[in-house]
């Protein structure tokens, strides 16, 4: 169909040439003579067999062009029906430009889908890589380029297991790879910070290339953390307990048989035994204080911040005194701040007590308070044993302790200052420790003198 329209549209053109032509001769000529008519003639049929040879030439490649046309259509526009057999250049023409234009509208929705992706891998928390079969790195979020270091414009393709200086990722992608099915694992990342991640691997099922693995990335650091001192938190308080425990039934029975010949030896263990259940008075107090305070209620109210501290050095008094411990109080008087009074009595109680528990006889306790600019800052000074500048960040934690054995010879089970972080921390404060080996510790609290924040009411 093409060509013989093709052909009558050539035709129709080269008769009007033809025609013209004649026009031309008879104006010229002034007349219309049988050589002009001839001549016309002789123009018209070359036109004719002109026309059709053009026709002829171009319609091979115009039919091809067709088909093209109509296999385009029907990927950009799939709903539309386009007939080439209908067709003729100028709808041919018309067909391209349509198509031009669609393209462009889709070429920039798959641009804005594309940026959108980007822009939600950005924002992402979790990490992201992208790997190849051949386990080099394709892709990679800002965040997985922070937990492993990797510069901002690290070229794509390089080997995964080179670049991310762990080789767990690369082996969970290649296993995920040859399973065809998603395998997880756990990763800990040492460089640039100590890091535990959930990683999962599953392979894509991409069209056309294969082989293509996604690895998602979850920092579980801090829930590793917590599970870990749970863990060392039973171990260790069953530890705790077990050993005053063990030492009382033994003293107890040692007690029974030496009860009625040897009455020297009988109150020798009825010491021994106030001893270890002094002990143990210690640890289930500290125990019940801990879990007080991570209850987090809080009694709020005005808290005379001074009163309270010379209260709590009141009852120190003593104990500093058989130790030969200069036990001072430098205390801005009517500091006050809101907050709850017995939680922060446990406070300047528990760090005054490793004061004076961690310095040697003769030593130097101090507690300065100080109420400026909407804060309190509480500081309890010491010159004692000090602390390994590696351990400063670790003795907040529960039951954690410097040196074991002595801390549990000098009676600490570490939870003091897990109390005080807690303390400090659900009344909007921070507490800090300077230390230097052999030389002393300070400890500093900052509370707001407003108390703690006020949480919205959850819904
Ligand atoms: N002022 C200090 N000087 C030196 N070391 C200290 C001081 N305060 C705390 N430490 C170290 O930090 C560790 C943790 O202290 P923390 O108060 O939490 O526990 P503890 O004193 O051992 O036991 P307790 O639960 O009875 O307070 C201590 O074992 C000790 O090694
Ligand atoms: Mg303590």
């Amino acid at each position: 169909m093409l060509p013989r329209r093709l052909v009558g549209q050539l035709l129709a053109g080269q008769l009007l040439v033809a025609a013209a032509a004649v026009a031309a001769l008879v104006a010229v000529a002034g007349r219309l003579t049988a050589g002009v008519v001839l001549l016309g003639l002789g123009i018209a049929a070359i036109a004719v067999v002109t026309a059709a040879a053009t026709g002829r030439v171009l319609a091979r490649p115009l039919r091809g062009l067709s088909r093209a046309v109509e296999r385009l259509a029907e990927t950009i526009t799939p709903r539309r029906t386009w007939t080439a057999e209908a067709a003729d250049l100028t709808e041919l023409t018309a067909e391209l430009a349509r198509m031009s234009s669609r393209l462009r509208e889709r070429l920039d929705e798959l641009t804005e889908e594309r940026d959108r992706a980007g822009q939600i891998l950005d924002a992402l928390e979790d990490g992201m890589l992208l790997l190849d079969g051949a386990g080099r790195l394709l892709v990679a979020n800002p965040t997985a380029r922070g937990w492993f270091g990797l510069a901002d414009d690290l070229r794509s393709g390089l080997p995964a297991r080179r670049v991310l200086g762990v080789p767990q990722i690369g082996e969970l992608a290649a296993a995920a790879a040859s399973k065809r099915a998603p395998v997880s694992g756990i990763v800990t990342v040492v460089f640039p910070e100590d890091r535990t991640l959930s990683v999962r691997a599953f392979p894509l099922a991409d069209r056309g290339l294969t082989g293509r693995i996604v690895v998602t990335m979850a920092d579980i650091t801090q829930r590793h953390r917590v599970e870990v001192l749970r863990r060392d938190f039973v171990a260790n308080a069953s530890h705790e307990l077990k050993t005053p425990v063990a030492a009382v039934r033994a003293l107890a029975e040692t007690l029974q048989t030496a009860l009625p010949d040897d009455l020297a030896a009988a109150r020798r263990m009825a010491g021994r035994i106030g001893r270890e259940t002094e002990r143990l008075d210690a640890l289930v107090r500290d125990l019940l204080d801990l879990s007080r305070v991570e209850r987090g209620t809080l009694a709020v109210e005005p808290v005379d911040l001074t009163g309270l501290a010379k209260e709590v050095l009141g009852s120190h008094a003593e104990r500093a005194e058989e130790r030969r411990i200069e036990l001072r109080g430098e205390l801005q008087a009517g500091t006050t701040v809101r907050g709850d009074r017995a939680q922060l009595a446990l406070l300047i109680s528990n760090l005054v007590d490793n004061a004076l528990r961690y310095t040697q006889n003769r030593g130097r306790v101090r507690v300065c308070l100080d109420g400026t600019e909407g804060k309190a800052v509480l500081q309890v000074v010491d010159n004692g044993r000090g602390i390994p500048s590696g351990e400063l960040s670790r003795v907040f934690e529960r039951f954690y302790r410097v040196d074991k054995a002595r801390a549990r010879h000098s009676g600490g089970t570490g939870l003091g200052l897990a109390i005080v972080r807690h303390v400090a921390e659900g009344h909007g404060g921070t507490v800090e420790v300077e230390s230097e080996l052999g030389q002393g510790s300070t400890f500093t609290v900052t509370l707001p003198v407003s108390g703690p924040p006020v949480l919205p009411l959850p819904g």
